[in-house]
């Protein structure tokens, strides 16, 4: 099998380079969706990181009593709770990074699909504020279905006038997040140095992990088979153990917070931040496609190709892109039909 290729987006130097004395990024970051359960400990970790001087808090509801609380942590950086529509614009307006984490999460028995119905318009709503008030932003889609939520984003971001496909990413790093703790877990390696690349999508057989290429690693047949379901699955495993009490949101604030920071760093000038993530790609025939991506000032500047693949990698791929393409397709119809 060939190995992806590499492929570079173009960068216009004009954008680059800011004038002397104005600070391109004023590193505020705005979390839609602040006051839900992934919303509120993913905005208490990006306080405690020092790392954002301005932390924006949107919500339909409660974000005064959120911003308030959050705000009284003694790290750095100011917090400013907004809610309702008549406040949208004032939260977003002037945001280098956009965090969406609003609407409905999973009960036991649904797919992630199962919550298209409400969320798509959800996410629309919320792209077309995006579009007016803060169109340079780089937008990190968590809302689910995010293999529909994306492509959502992006279709209401052309309509507009103002879609950068470099600024536009879905967030997968939960899914590799559990891939490095279950398989340091189950090959006794050190969590901190495991390096897992999860490719595809965010829903089922869709998440597909690269074992086959981590270092150091030593799997059995039955490893890759029993590790590869679970990180497919592993929304699954903490909806069930939930018991209706919703879907993952410690871990996905964790993981949301960890992605956000690595966004900003990029958007800041620091080079060689290489993280998976669901971006518009050429590497398959899905629009949208998750794998390594290299992350820099104007968000994504890299999308690297996912290299050599085991034939079992190779199978998953391609079973699972014509599903990609249809939950794509799905979204974009519903802001053509909207
Ligand atoms: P939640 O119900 O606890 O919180 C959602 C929040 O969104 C609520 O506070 C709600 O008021 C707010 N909201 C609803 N409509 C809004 C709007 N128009 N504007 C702003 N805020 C709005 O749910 P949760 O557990 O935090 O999950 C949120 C979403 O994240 C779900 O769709 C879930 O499936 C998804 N999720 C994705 C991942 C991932 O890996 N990408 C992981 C976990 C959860
Ligand atoms: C997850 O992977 O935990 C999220 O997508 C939430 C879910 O519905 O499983």
């Amino acid at each position: 099998k060939m190995a992806a290729p590499m492929v570079s987006r173009a960068v216009g130097i004009s954008s680059v380079r800011a004038f002397s004395g104005t600070p391109r990024v004023q590193n505020k970051v705005t979390v839609v969706g602040a006051a839900g359960g992934i919303g509120q400990p993913m905005s208490l970790l990006m306080k405690l990181s020092g790392k954002i001087d301005h932390l924006s808090l949107f919500d339909i509801v409660n974000t005064p009593g959120v911003a308030a609380d959050i705000g009284h942590c003694n790290s750095k950086g100011k917090v400013m709770g907004y809610k309702g529509a008549e406040e949208m614009a004032a939260s977003l307006d002037g945001s280098d990074v956009v965090v969406i984490p609003a609407g409905v999460p999973r009960k036991p028995g649904m797919t992630r699909d199962d919550l298209f119905n409400t969320n798509a318009s959800i996410v629309k709503g919320i792209a077309e504020q995006c579009a007016k008030s803060c169109p340079k932003a780089c937008f990190l889609i968590i809302s689910n279905p995010v293999n529909s939520t994306v492509p959502i984003f992006a279709e209401v971001l052309k309509a507009s006038g103002v879609y950068d496909p470099a600024k536009l990413m879905g967030v997968t790093t939960l899914d590799v997040a559990r891939a490095k703790t279950f398989v340091a877990e189950n090959q006794g390696m050190d969590v901190d140095k495991v390096e897992v690349d999860v490719i595809g999508g965010h829903a089922g057989t869709t998440i597909m992990p690269l074992l086959s290429q981590v270092k150091g690693a030593n799997f059995t047949e039955e490893d890759i088979k029993t590790l590869t379901h679970r990180i497919q699955f592993g929304g699954d495993e903490v909806v069930k153990a939930k018991d209706g009490a919703g879907s993952a949101t410690l871990s996905m604030a964790h993981a949301g917070a960890y992605f956000a920071e690595k966004v900003l760093d990029g958007l800041n000038g620091v080079k060689g931040i290489k993280e998976c993530t669901f971006v518009e790609s050429p590497l398959t025939s899905a629009p949208f496609f998750a794998s390594p991506c290299t992350l820099g000032t104007e968000g994504v500047s890299e999308i690297h190709g996912y290299g050599q693949l085991s034939p079992f990698e190779q199978a998953l791929v391609d079973e699972n892109v014509p599903a990609l393409v249809k939950m794509s397709q799905k979204g974009i119809d519903f802001v053509k039909n909207n």
